[in-house]
């Protein structure tokens, strides 16, 4: 499952067994982290590479996470001039389910 070089992506992005009705955006969450948050914090958000977080043991809900995607804090930086709303609320979503 984390390799997926050749086969994904050109079809059927919306589908993976997910149940909830949050068909509004094609934009998602975890795609994203894989292109832009692997770096420091891994693939399953427990790296803590340069001193990043572990993202599974997060206290931050939601919106709290959503703020420092947007904001940055110390070494992370602010992704709120290149990632849109939508993608930082989707971004923010997928966190919640790298918690245990
Ligand atoms: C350059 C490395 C780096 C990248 C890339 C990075 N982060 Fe971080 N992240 C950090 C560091 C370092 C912290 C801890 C900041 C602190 O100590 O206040 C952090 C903290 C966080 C937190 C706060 C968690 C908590 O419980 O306090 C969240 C949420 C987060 N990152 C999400 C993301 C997301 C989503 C992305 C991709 C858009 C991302 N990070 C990309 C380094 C990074």
């Amino acid at each position: 499952m984390a390799l997926c070089m050749a086969s994904c992506g050109s079809e059927n992005a919306g589908q993976g067994g997910n149940t909830q009705p949050a068909a509004t955006q094609a934009v998602s969450g975890k795609t994203i982290f894989g292109e832009k948050c692997v770096a420091c914090h891994g693939n399953d958000g427990k790296a803590a590479i340069g001193g990043a977080v572990d993202l599974s043991t997060s206290t931050l809900d939601k919106a709290g996470a959503a703020a420092i995607i947007a904001n940055g804090r110390k070494a992370m930086r602010a992704y709120k001039d290149e990632l849109t709303p939508a993608e930082i609320d989707s971004l923010a979503e997928y966190l919640q389910t790298l918690k245990k």
